[in-house]
């Protein structure tokens, strides 16, 4: 009873300031190692779990990520995957005038934000598995020339319309058959592009998308 009462006093406590506590997921018996600065346990454990499907059903195949900004998403599928290749495509300069020009035409977003603070070597400094990582330095999709690879796992976090629709028609091709897109921001108030592209392309392909509950509102698919 007490345990009930002080569960519920957490919870109004918890909700009102925005955080959202769920379960350990103890039933993956693994010992957790992550970020506590990382502020998205549903982003995060939703990986986790996409990796355990992806395992368990045998899938071969590389993976990726398309917009790494400074590398803490790509960190945790460098440890899920340790042995597989790891495409990290970024400018690592930010956004590109030319999509911005397209954000602001279409009001999807300002394009203003700032993601040149970074740099491949920090990103490469922060891998548990840097040997395993393939850097695509510069604009996708033309970063995109030449890999032949196929993809059991890929997350696209451009923010923006034009490589988010890009980056599904490059990679949803070359997903294996039981592979994972998740694409960042479908529910962002501040990127609508990005609902904007998921939806056109799943609507052209013919694809069904699930949506999650995390802090910008990843949507998943599952070929
Ligand atoms: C929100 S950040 C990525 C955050 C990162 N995935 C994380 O979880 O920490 C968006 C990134 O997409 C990159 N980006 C956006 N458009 C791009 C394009 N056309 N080609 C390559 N990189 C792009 C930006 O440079 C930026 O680093």
């Amino acid at each position: 009873m007490i345990f009930k009462a002080l569960n519920f006093i957490a919870g109004k406590i918890f909700n009102k300031n925005g955080y959202y506590i769920t379960g350990s997921l103890n039933y993956l018996k693994r010992k957790r190692s992550v970020d506590r600065n990382y502020m998205d346990y549903v982003r995060l454990s939703t990986l986790e779990l996409a990796v355990q499907q992806i395992k368990e059903a045998g899938l071969s195949g590389a993976v990726a990520e398309l917009g790494v900004y400074k590398g803490k998403f790509a960190r945790y599928i460098n440890q899920y995957f340790p042995d597989r290749t790891l495409y990290l495509f970024d400018t690592f300069e930010g956004f590109e005038k030319r999509d911005i020009k397209k954000e602001v035409e279409n009001n999807y977003s300002t394009g203003e934000q700032n993601f040149s603070d970074t740099s491949v070597e920090k990103v490469l400094g922060l891998m548990p598995h840097p040997e395993r990582c393939i850097v695509k330095k510069g604009y996708f999709p033309e970063t995109a020339e030449g890999v032949n690879d196929s993809f059991v796992f890929v997350s696209i976090d451009t923010d923006l319309y034009d490589p988010i629709y890009n980056g599904l028609r490059f990679f949803y091709p070359r997903l294996s058959k039981g592979g994972y897109i998740f694409v960042h921001d479908y529910n962002n108030d501040g990127y609508i592009g990005a609902k904007e592209a998921v939806d056109k392309f799943c609507a052209e392909n013919k694809i069904t998308k699930l949506v999650i509950p995390d802090v910008c509102g990843t949507a998943i698919i599952v070929k």
